[in-house]
């Protein structure tokens, strides 16, 4: 064993005995690969981010996790909380696989009204809502292995209890049934169940939780269907004066640049059914890595979503040894026209800034052929901030690179429109074959100006451009952390204004 993966041996021993200091921890996050502004779990296999809740000025995440190896097994709740979206603390694991099965995907709300009655009068219950999927039922060969059950939390998140009348929804007989999302849905003071069920989504209703009453189906002839739908999020977000509801749907195979990603559809819905304004599949991020995203339950006007950073292609042979998966920087979502069209729009939340160390603004800045901003660029965690006057629009590169000239490169090509993120040579990849790729986006806005804010850490870029219409996040490996920056453009190209910026880590 090489003595790097012996020290990453002995760490993972440490925290799963227990004897893990402050300082223990801060050395784990220090990893190579390790995301340094961004949620990975302290040790083990992470997937879907779960149970997102705001609550009592506390975010909640929960997330699947098998704590007891670095790839996928019996699913449990991982747990951490932050008050700023930026800071996480790791919390003890709230949900372990039970009699009823693993602990699948699923949502947690705030019971304000108590409508469970698992809290005394007057006190708000947490409520988690998830699936039990049942591997001795499926190896029995039966379709109604997964089921949806609840939890609650009668102490504001800190400790959960199942309830002891799971599962509260049965199966019909449909193999993939699961990943509910449940929203109160004021206008007729009842629970709304999002739920995934194969190819299309169901939606149930419930004034308890515990009693549910199917009340429409949506998408069998819609969206992408490359595999069965995934993890699904429906809520209304506001546009001008009206009100839109989004649902999203993850879907685990045929994104648009293979394998797992998040489409969505915008329309109206009406407590029982939703209809879509048009019929075009769109996607919430052209990236390989956004998968399984859903967004905070109790945010008020906020929609704030965060996504799983990988792709099921290739998730658990990625080059991590101590844990595996990180998850997206928080993004709020909005609704933006084109023409007549809707699109969503995603921008990271703006309590990053906390920690993202702003540098001065160069403003009408020209780009001949190459600009050097490795001086600016000391670090690999860093936001890339670019406004280009309008009509400047034409094909430019930027690239990050190091001195084993591995580089990765996020661009834009003029004459196909389209942006890509290029990590063919970005370093590791011979894990898949289905990771050194380029991947593509149709640019979306039709506007002739644009502009550029690109998150960079350690193993991972998130590019919104076009005010957060066009999104793409990608993770790669190279064998040493990226130290130089580059902007190329060979026509040559007028910024409006460039900033460059270090970001803080956020693991102390
Ligand atoms: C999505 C998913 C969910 C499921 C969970 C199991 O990545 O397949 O549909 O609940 O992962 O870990």
């Amino acid at each position: 064993m090489h003595t790097k993966n012996l020290l990453i041996l002995s760490l993972y021993l440490l925290i799963i005995t227990g004897c893990i200091t402050k300082k223990s921890i801060s050395t784990a996050y220090k990893e190579q690969y390790r995301p340094q502004f961004h949620f990975s779990p302290p040790a083990k296999w992470m997937n879907d981010p779960n149970g997102m809740l705001f609550y009592k000025g506390t975010y909640h995440l929960f997330y699947q996790h098998y704590p007891e190896s670095n790839v996928w097994g019996p699913m449990h709740w991982g747990h951490a909380t932050s008050t700023d979206l930026v800071h996480w603390k790791n919390k003890p694991i709230a949900l372990f696989p039970d009699s009823l099965g693993y602990i699948f995907s699923g949502s947690a709300v705030a019971d304000m009204n108590n409508t469970t009655g698992f809290a005394k009068k007057g006190e708000v219950p947490l409520i988690a809502i998830f699936t039990h999927h049942s591997v001795e039922l499926q190896k029995e060969g039966r379709n109604d292995f997964e089921n949806q059950s609840l939890a609650y939390s009668l102490d504001d998140g800190e400790t959960w209890n199942k309830y002891s009348g799971n599962p509260v929804l049965k199966n019909p007989g449909i193999k993939d049934y699961r990943d509910p999302k449940v929203m109160w849905y004021e206008a007729q003071k009842k629970w709304i169940m999002t739920l995934a069920t194969s190819d299309h989504i169901t939606f149930y209703s419930s004034t308890d939780l515990k009693n549910w009453t199917k009340e429409s189906e949506f998408g069998r002839d819609l969206g992408a269907h490359g595999g069965v739908w995934e993890c699904p999020d429906l809520f209304p977000i506001d546009f001008e004066d009206e009100q839109k509801w989004v649902l999203l749907v993850s879907v685990g195979t045929g994104a648009p640049n293979g394998g797992s990603a998040v489409q969505y559809f915008i329309g109206d819905f009406n407590g029982k059914t939703f209809t879509p304004t048009d019929k075009k599949t769109k996607w919430i991020d052209y990236g390989t890595d956004n998968y399984a995203g859903v967004t905070w339950s109790n945010t008020g006007k906020r929609n704030i979503f965060m996504g799983w950073m990988s792709n099921l292609q290739y998730a658990m042979v990625v080059p991590t040894v101590i844990w595996r998966s990180a998850m997206t920087t928080p993004r709020e979502l909005s609704i933006k026209t084109v023409g007549q069209e809707f699109f969503l729009t995603s921008k990271p939340v703006r309590e990053l800034n906390k920690v993202i160390r702003k540098s001065e603004l160069s403003k009408n800045v020209k780009v001949l052929d190459t600009l050097d901003l490795t001086s600016s660029f000391e670090k690999s965690n860093a936001q890339i901030q670019l406004k280009f006057n309008s009509n400047q629009l034409k094909d430019y590169r930027i690239i990050l690179s190091n001195n084993l000239n591995e580089q990765l490169i996020i661009g834009y090509d003029q004459k196909e429109n389209q942006y890509y993120i290029d990590r063919r040579n970005a370093g590791d990849y011979s894990f898949s074959k289905k990771f050194g790729t380029k991947q593509i986006a149709p640019r979306l806005s039709n506007s002739d100006s644009t502009d550029i804010n690109l998150l960079i850490d350690l193993a991972s870029v998130e590019f919104f451009s076009d005010g957060g219409l066009n999104v793409m996040t990608s993770i790669f490996f190279p064998t040493k952390p990226f130290s130089r920056l580059q902007i190329q453009s060979a026509n040559g190209i007028v910024l409006q204004s460039l900033t460059c910026s270090s970001i803080k880590r956020i693991w102390n």
